[in-house]
């Protein structure tokens, strides 16, 4: 059991393998936090459980570190649960009722059940423990038991009490188009902070997880504790630091602008907010939160395949000619799946019409899609599709037919982003539209891989098929109707992966990836632009989820020449595949190209299956270094090291670079170096890198001997 009950205490404690989260429920019947760290035993928070004042500014201190602040009486930091009830009273008292504790698919859960003094509203806090994974995954239901509606006005998943530290360093991400996944780090300061979308996605300009160390965590060292949402809309994470030290960091989806009402007998769930603890930097972080992919949100269908994707060759310019002759020479590279992407379907000759309009165009295949799945089908290779259902263009039959299918507010004007708006998905008939032309897409063709975009955020968000006062539920309820969809077409079509993209990676997160197979970082396939991104994605996102395309060799982002080699081997860190117009590659080129997908089919596993390290101890000297280990097969270990240099002075040798995550005792063999070498020295010795001039790259496959 690693859920555990003193009811004498009236203390809780959630261990895992290696962490201990502890809180009680103190004399004033509030569920207080105590602890998360390193194990201790339960019955030694005792002492930290009780009521504390300061004066009567600061009344109930311990109510900072409530497990679930609701919004009533003495409470004034950010609140996981505000109400509004029939009578116009706005004020929520909770009290402690009990708990369960289950065994359910071999997962221990806890669910706390707390209810109103007054109210027919019941909130259920969830934990389930992840011991092996040192994760706790919360989350909460409200019920209304009574015979009015309850107005929810904020329900957040989970707040998370973070111990006294001597700083609290929030790391997190930032971005924009073309440029998500920056990483950044900050000191909290009293206040909040807060990281938030309030697009209608999960955004790129923040992504819905948090960090937070005591301000000298490394990759490899220093306590780290940290959570991410499962939530595809508006989302928000506070993290708050009161005048008394004390950081709580309450999440889940964005209470501005935002409200539902819930019904008699009705519950309403929040997404599952998962948070964790390590003692050995965000690294380690790093690689528990991608086995929690590998192993709990993620579904899996093995390795990925290495794809082509003919978007950047070809832009609208589609036809059945072209993507032939594509075809023909992706496949002579060694490439698995051929996707084509925008452009095949209605009018859609440009981005200002046609999108809506999901019938093959005749024009580009007078003999409909079928030929050229037949052609990339006979070369060997599956087929896959770009889509994007949720969006219109103004200028398409469908709009033209259902123009009130879109969000809007009858006395504005509709925003237009990229010539496009966005279907109402709480609409039934909007919803099924979806469904039956993508089950018609997917039934009538062989089809294995559907990459689904989405263009642009959401604006004028009036939904006319629903009450005025059930307006601001429409941010929830186009994520959930779009999950429902997912869940449909997953089910329908299991031999059919998915990709999740939003002009680049403004929709990735955990709530998307247990219906997603991959994930699109960015629409910037600069191989150098990419590194950092593709860094910031590693934080929390597995490198099997991460697509990455080789492009040309003068990027059309940013004008940068590098190298077939430097951009396969930037590509080569997650799921590789490739985007360029092969129709333009000469021989040489292609062989190169054809010779490098042969080595990143050999150390695929070891990408997307190992474990990953970042090497970033070169960075002031311009390199980036991303190490993967995991098991040859045969008993033994393999890795595989990938290493980049920016740019060099003359003379300005670059120190060795230390490896991770090898067996000490072990020798390895490096292919391309002599010898063989100890595990030890190359952790604690390191290797030279024979990197030189601008824009150079390696790959060494390390294998244990
Ligand atoms: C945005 C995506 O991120 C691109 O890869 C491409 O699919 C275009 N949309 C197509 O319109």
């Amino acid at each position: 059991m690693n859920i555990h009950f003193d009811p004498v205490l009236r203390i809780f404690s959630i261990s895992t393998d290696h962490s201990s989260y502890v809180f009680g429920i103190n004399d004033k019947g509030i569920l207080q936090h105590l602890y998360w760290g390193d194990p201790v035993a339960a019955a030694d928070c005792a002492p930290l459980l009780g009521s504390r004042s300061h004066s009567s500014f600061d009344a109930a201190l311990d109510r900072e570190a409530e497990e679930y602040a609701y919004w009533g009486g003495l409470s004034y930091m950010e609140p996981s649960l505000k109400v509004r009830w029939h009578d116009g009273v706005r004020d929520l008292r909770l009290d402690y009722e009990g708990y369960a504790i289950e065994q359910q698919d071999g997962r221990e859960t806890l669910t706390i059940m707390l209810k109103d003094e007054y109210y027919p509203l019941q909130a259920r806090l969830i934990y389930t423990v992840f011991p092996g994974l040192d994760l706790i995954e919360r989350s909460a239901v409200i019920d209304n038991c009574g015979s009015q509606d309850i107005v929810l006005e904020n329900v957040q998943s989970a707040a998370w009490t973070m111990p006294v530290l001597p700083r609290h360093r929030l790391t997190h991400v930032t971005g924009k188009w073309s440029g998500e996944f920056q990483l950044r780090n900050t000191d909290l300061s009293e206040g909040k902070t807060v990281l938030e979308s309030r697009r209608g996605f999960t955004d790129g300009h923040a992504n819905p997880w948090f960090a937070i160390d005591g301000g000298n965590a490394s990759e490899q060292s220093g306590q780290v504790w940290f959570g991410a949402l499962a939530w595809s809309g508006n989302w928000k994470i506070v993290a708050e630091k009161t005048a008394f030290e004390l950081v709580r960091v309450t999440g889940g989806i964005n209470d501005f602008d935002s409200e539902w009402t819930l019904q008699p007998g009705h519950s309403f769930a929040t997404p599952t907010f998962v948070g964790g603890y390590v003692s050995d930097g965000f690294g380690a972080m790093s690689r528990m939160l991608h086995r929690y992919q590998y192993e709990v949100v993620a579904p899996d269908r093995g390795l990925r395949k290495v794809l082509y994707n003919s978007w950047e060759a070809t832009y609208f310019d589609v036809n059945v000619q072209d993507q032939m002759e594509l075809a023909e020479r992706a496949s002579r590279l060694g490439v698995e799946l051929f996707v084509i992407d925008d452009g095949w379907f209605g009018q859609r000759n440009h981005d200002h019409a046609g999108l809506g309009d999901w019938t093959v165009n005749s024009d580009k295949f007078p003999n409909g899609l079928g030929e050229l799945i037949h052609k990339v089908r006979g070369l060997g290779m599956e087929f896959g599709i770009w889509v994007e259902p949720e969006a219109v263009n103004p200028d398409s039959d469908l709009y033209r037919s259902h123009p009130d299918w879109v969000y809007h507010f009858p006395t504005r004007s509709r925003t237009e982003l990229r010539n496009q708006l966005v279907l109402n998905l709480s609409m039934p008939e909007v919803k099924s539209y979806i469904l039956s032309f993508m089950s018609e897409l997917l039934g009538q063709h062989d089809i294995s891989f559907i990459k689904w975009d989405m263009n642009r955020t959401i604006t004028e968000p009036g939904m006319h098929n629903h009450p005025l006062n059930r307006q601001k539920e429409l941010w929830t309820r186009h994520v959930h109707s779009l999950y429902e969809i997912w869940a449909e077409l997953r089910e329908k079509f299991p031999h059919v992966a998915f990709e999740t993209c939003a002009g680049g990676g403004s929709r990735i997160d955990f709530g998307m990836l247990r219906y997603a197979d991959q994930a699109w970082p960015s629409d910037n396939t600069d191989a150098f632009d990419r590194l950092s991104i593709q860094e910031g994605f590693s934080y929390v996102y597995t490198p099997k989820l991460m697509t990455c395309w080789v492009t040309e060799e003068i990027s059309g982002m940013n004008k940068r020449a590098t190298s077939i080699a430097y951009r396969f081997h930037s590509a080569m860190t997650g799921t590789l595949g490739i985007g360029a117009n092969l129709n333009h590659w000469s021989k040489d080129q292609l062989a190169e190209a054809a010779a490098l997908v042969d080595q990143y089919k050999a150390i695929r596993p070891l990408v997307q299956e190992g474990r990953q390290y970042r090497l970033g101890m070169l960075k002031h000297k311009g390199v980036e270094a991303v190490q993967y280990v995991g098991s040859d097969g045969n008993g033994g270990e393999e890795s595989v090291l990938f290493a980049f240099l920016h740019s060099q002075k003359l003379g300005d040798r670059l120190p060795r670079l230390l490896l991770q995550g090898l067996n000490p005792d072990k020798g390895y063999r490096i292919d391309g170096i002599d010898g063989v070498h100890s595990g030890q020295s190359l952790m604690r010795i390191g290797i030279e890198l024979p990197l030189r001039g601008d824009f150079d790259s390696l790959m060494y496959h390390i294998r244990e001997q």
